[in-house]
C-alpha cells in the first residue's frame, strides 16, 4: 500500500482513506505569528486538507480553536479565510470568547462592562451575543476622567464613546473579551466594581468580611494564557497575566481571593463547545456527525493546547513554532503524543498513523 503523503499526497486508489480523522488547530504560534505572518507551512496544510490542491480524493475536517479573539465570529472567520487561502464556515471557529455567548444569556437585559482590545471591537462582540447594554472602559473614562487620569481618550475614542451617567447604572458583570491596551486603567475599573455597592461606580461596599463578602458583579475571562507567541521571537503576556495581576492586587487589598469565571483552552467548557461545533461542521459537509472521530489537536502552548486536548481524551500534537520550545531540553508541563517542528509535519505524521 502506498502510504507516502509529502508532494505526491494520499492516492485513494491504494490508501485506504482516514475517514475517522479531524484536527483542532490553535491558531497563534501554530498557523500564524503575530498578527500579520502567516506560517507557509500553514496554507500548505489547510490547502490539503480542505481538498483545494487536488492531494487528497476528499477534505479532512478541521476547525480552528483559539484563545484569541476580540472581533465579532462572523467578522473573524471572514479575516482568517482570507489570510490563510481557506473557506472557513461558521462551524470552522471557536474562538476564546464564543462558547460565552451561551452564558452571558443571563446578562443580555443588564449592563455589562465589556474589557479588552483598543477600540469599539469588543462592544460589538457583545452586542452580536446579544448583550443590550455593553459599556466599555472609554465610555466610563468620558463619564469621569478622574477614575483614572493616567488616561487621556483620543479624538477617535471620543468619537465612539457613549455618554451616560454610570452613577444611575448597575453593573451586573465585567467581560474580559479579549487582551486590554490598558491594564492599569481596566484593573481599576474592575476592582471598583468587585468592591461596589451593587455594581455602581462611585460607591463602596461597607467592609470586607472575609466571612461572608459576596460581590455583586461576575468577573468573567476568556482566555487563561499568560504567555502567548506573537511576531516577536520571545513569548508575550496574555490574559492570564493581567488576571494573575488583579488576582494580586485583589488579594492584597481585600485579603481574600479574587473571585471570577473562567472560559478558554485548557477548559472544558471551551473543548466540549469545540467537540459539538466539529459535529455541526461534519453534518454540514455530510460526514459521519455522530460517528466515532479521531481528533487531533495542534497547539503551541502545553498549558492551554495539550493540556486541554488530553483532559478531552483528543490526541495532541505540540509544535516548535510558538510558546513551546524544547531548544535546551525542555520538557513540556503537559505530554503531547508527538512534538512536531511545525504543523504541516504533525499533520502530515497524524495521516500516517490513520490510514
Ligand atoms: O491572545 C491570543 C493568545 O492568548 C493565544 O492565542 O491562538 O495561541 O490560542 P492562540
Ligand atoms: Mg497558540
Amino acid at each position: 500500500v502506498n502510504r507516502t503523503i509529502g508532494q505526491r499526497g494520499l492516492h485513494a486508489t491504494t490508501t485506504p482513506f482516514p475517514n475517522k480523522l479531524a484536527f483542532a488547530f490553535d491558531i497563534d504560534g501554530v498557523l500564524k505569528q503575530g498578527h500579520h505572518n502567516v506560517l507557509p507551512q500553514a496554507k500548505r496544510v489547510l490547502e490539503l486538507l480542505s481538498g483545494s490542491d487536488g492531494r487528497l480524493p476528499k477534505p479532512i475536517p478541521f476547525l480552528l480553536i483559539t484563545n484569541g479573539g476580540g472581533v465579532p465570529d462572523e467578522e473573524r472567520r471572514a479575516i482568517l479565510s482570507e489570510e490563510l487561502g481557506v473557506e472557513l464556515t461558521e462551524n470552522q471557529l471557536v474562538q476564546s470568547h464564543t462558547p460565552i455567548k451561551e452564558y452571558v444569556e443571563k446578562y443580555k437585559n443588564k449592563p455589562v462592562l465589556i474589557i479588552g482590545g483598543k477600540g469599539e471591537s469588543c462592544r460589538r462582540v457583545a452586542e452580536s451575543y446579544g448583550l443590550k447594554y455593553p459599556y466599555i472602559p472609554q465610555d466610563i473614562i468620558a463619564w469621569k476622567p478622574s477614575i483614572w487620569d493616567r488616561t487621556e481618550l483620543t479624538n477617535e475614542e471620543k468619537s465612539f464613546v457613549k455618554t451616560t451617567d454610570f452613577s444611575k447604572i448597575s453593573f451586573a458583570a465585567a467581560l474580559v473579551m479579549h487582551d486590554t491596551h490598558d491594564w492599569g486603567r481596566d484593573i481599576t475599573l474592575i476592582l471598583d466594581l468587585l468592591s461596589s455597592n451593587k455594581g455602581i461606580f462611585g460607591t463602596r461596599k461597607k467592609g470586607y468580611d472575609k466571612s461572608n463578602f459576596k460581590g455583586d458583579v461576575e468577573l468573567i475571562f476568556s482566555n487563561a494564557d499568560v504567555e502567548w507567541r506573537s511576531d516577536w521571537p520571545i513569548p508575550r503576556l496574555g490574559q492570564g497575566a493581567f488576571r494573575l495581576s488583579i488576582e494580586n492586587i485583589y488579594k492584597s487589598i481585600t485579603g481574600l481571593n479574587l473571585p471570577f469565571i473562567q472560559f478558554g483552552k485548557p477548559f472544558k467548557s471551551t473543548y466540549d463547545f469545540s467537540e459539538l461545533m466539529l459535529r455541526r461542521y461534519l453534518k454540514q459537509v455530510n460526514r459521519n456527525s455522530n460517528g466515532e472521530l479521531n481528533v487531533y489537536m495542534v497547539g503551541d502552548n502545553p498549558l492551554s493546547d495539550i493540556d486541554g486536548a488530553n483532559r478531552h481524551g483528543w490526541s495532541s500534537i505540540l509544535v516548535r513554532t510558538g510558546v513551546f520550545n524544547d531548544n535546551n531540553g525542555e520538557l513540556p508541563s503537559h505530554k503531547p503524543t508527538i512534538i512536531s517542528d511545525d504543523v504541516e509535519k504533525g499533520v502530515e505524521w497524524a495521516i500516517q498513523e490513520e490510514i
